[in-house]
C-alpha cells in the first residue's frame, strides 16, 4: 500500500499533568495524588505523532519557543519520524503549556497557553503545503484564521480536508471552510458548534445535519467517547461501537482517534472500517496516562485488532 502524506497543522505543547482525586470547587485546596510530570503534548503534536506511530507519513506545521521545552519538543519530533520542515522556532513566544488536571475517573479538565502556538500564521501554512500533502488535518486549537487559511489552500489544491473541533471555538464561521472531507467533534463540541447534545441517536442526527447545513461536509464523526462513533454521510447515519477498556487517561484520545481515522481513510476511502479502526487506536490511547506517552504503534493496534476478533 502506497503510503500517504499527512499534513497536520497544529499546536505543540508541554503538559503539565497533575493527578487529582476529583478537581476542586471554588476556594478550595486540594491535595494531588502521585507526584507530576512535564510531557509533551498539544492537539496538533499528538495527532502528527499518531499517524507516524500509525505508518504514516507525517509533516508537521507548528511553531514552539526558543527555550528548554521548544528544544524538547524538536528531539521528540525527530524521534518519532515527523517531517520537522515546518516546525518553526519562534524568538518571541514561550512553549505552548497546558495545565492538564487529571481526575481519579481517567476524565480531565485542560487549561492551556498559546505561547508559540498564536505565531503560526497564513506564510507558515502556505509555505508547509510545499510537501504536497495527500491530506490536511488541522484542529480548532491552532486558532480560527489558521483553519480557515488551511481550510481554504486545501480546498484550492482539492486536498481532502480533515477538521477536529477541539477545543469548540462558539460562532466558528463553519461557512468560510468550503469544503471538509470529514468534520469529527466531540461530544461537548458538537453542543457548543449546534446547541444540540448528542445524547441519542436522534440527537446525533439532528446535530450532524446543522453542521452540514453550514459547511460542505463529506462524513460529519461524532466522537461518542465509550459510546463509540456516530457517522452521517448526508444521507444515511450509523454508530459504530467502542472498544470496551479499562480507561485511566483519556487525554489525547481524541487526537489520535482523528489522526487514525484521516491516515486509514487515506489508504482505501472506506468511513466504516476507518471508524473503526480509529475506535481501536482511541481505546488504546485511554488505557496508559499522558499525552503522547499513551499513542500506540501500528502494531499494537494490529495486535488488539485481532485478540478483539476484528478484521479490517
Ligand atoms: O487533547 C489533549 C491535548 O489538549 C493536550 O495534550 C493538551 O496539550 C491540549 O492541547
Amino acid at each position: 500500500m502506497a503510503s500517504k502524506r499527512i499534513l497536520v497543522i497544529g499546536t505543540a505543547n508541554i503538559d503539565f499533568l497533575l493527578k487529582t482525586p476529583f478537581v476542586p470547587a471554588r476556594g478550595e485546596t486540594m491535595i494531588s495524588e502521585g507526584g507530576y510530570t512535564f510531557v509533551p503534548g498539544g492537539k496538533g503534536a499528538n495527532s502528527a505523532i499518531a499517524a507516524a506511530r500509525l505508518g504514516g507519513e507525517t509533516v508537521f506545521c507548528t511553531r514552539v519557543g526558543d527555550d528548554a521545552y521548544g528544544d524538547r519538543l524538536l528531539r521528540i519530533y525527530a524521534e518519532n519520524g515527523i517531517d520537522p520542515r515546518y516546525v518553526k522556532v519562534d524568538r518571541s513566544e514561550q512553549t505552548g503549556l497546558a495545565v492538564v488536571m487529571l481526575e481519579r475517573s481517567g476524565d480531565n479538565r485542560i487549561i492551556v497557553f498559546p505561547g508559540a502556538n498564536r505565531k503560526i500564521n497564513e506564510t507558515d501554512i502556505e509555505n508547509s503545503f510545499l510537501c504536497y500533502p495527500d491530506a490536511v488535518l488541522t484542529q480548532f486549537e491552532c486558532g480560527e484564521k489558521q483553519v480557515i487559511a488551511a481550510a481554504q489552500i486545501a480546498a484550492d489544491e482539492n486536498i481532502p480536508f480533515f477538521l477536529d473541533a477541539g477545543p469548540a471555538i462558539p460562532d466558528f464561521p463553519l461557512g468560510k471552510l468550503r469544503q471538509v472531507e470529514v468534520f469529527s467533534p466531540n461530544e461537548s463540541e458538537t453542543a457548543i458548534l449546534t446547541g444540540i447534545r448528542p445524547n441519542t441517536p436522534d440527537d446525533c442526527l439532528r446535530a450532524a445535519i446543522v453542521l452540514c447545513n453550514k459547511v460542505k461536509i463529506k462524513y460529519v464523526v461524532l466522537k461518542l467517547g465509550s459510546r463509540g462513533a456516530f457517522i452521517y454521510d448526508g444521507k444515511y447515519c450509523d454508530i459504530v461501537e467502542s472498544y470496551d477498556v479499562d480507561a485511566v487517561d483519556t487525554t489525547a484520545a481524541g487526537d489520535a482517534f482523528t489522526a487514525a481515522l484521516t491516515l486509514e481513510y487515506m489508504r482505501h476511502g472506506d468511513i466504516y472500517r476507518a471508524v473503526k479502526y480509529a475506535n481501536a487506536v482511541g481505546a488504546l490511547t485511554v488505557t496508559k496516562v499522558g499525552a503522547l506517552s499513551s499513542l500506540p504503534k501500528e502494531s499494537e493496534v494490529k495486535d488488539f485488532l485481532l485478540k478483539q476478533k476484528e478484521t479490517l
